[in-house]
């Protein structure tokens, strides 16, 4: 099973990036956690960062041969029709994560454009958040495997 992780912008500064709100884990420490549950569930991740709107655009665009996505869009999330007509575009489904509770933070930030064409939405325990949409995201696919 193939799982393609998307990590929105500014997350490239994760671990001095408001670390009171977005913990102290790196980008790189997170995708090596990421690495290694998917050994152990027996999944292929491909991780990419972007901090532009258009590259992360192409990057769903090209996710076909893909079984599921994890998302993190980060700002885009409350902004991005570009990003959710992509997801709605492509047949492969999309869990949202966020690593702070978007819902208990500025109002911006409850709106996600994302949300409504996503499987689901994952929001608020840290670094976990992602484990959590990796989790989701293969069994997701795991029972649609099982039905078919
Ligand atoms: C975020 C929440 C967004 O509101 C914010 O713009 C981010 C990170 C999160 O992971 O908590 O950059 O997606």
């Amino acid at each position: 099973m193939k799982v393609l992780v998307i990590h929105g912008p500014n997350l490239n500064l994760l671990g001095s990036r408001e670390s009171d709100i977005y913990g102290k884990r790196t980008l790189e420490d997170i995708n090596g956690m990421l690495n290694s549950l998917a050994d152990e569930l027996s999944a292929e991740l491909s991780i990419k960062q972007s901090n532009h709107e258009g590259e992360i655009v192409d990057i769903i665009q090209n996710a076909k041969g893909f079984d599921a996505i994890i998302i993190n869009p980060a700002a885009y999330t409350h902004t991005s029709v570009a990003i959710r007509d992509a997801i709605a575009a492509v047949d492969v489904p999309a869990i949202e994560l966020h690593l702070s509770n978007i819902n208990s933070r500025e109002e911006f930030r409850h709106k996600s454009l994302i949300a409504p064409v996503a499987h689901g939405q994952i929001s608020g325990f840290g670094y976990n958040s992602y484990l959590l949409a990796l989790r989701a995201a293969v069994s997701i696919v795991n029972e649609k495997n099982r039905g078919s």
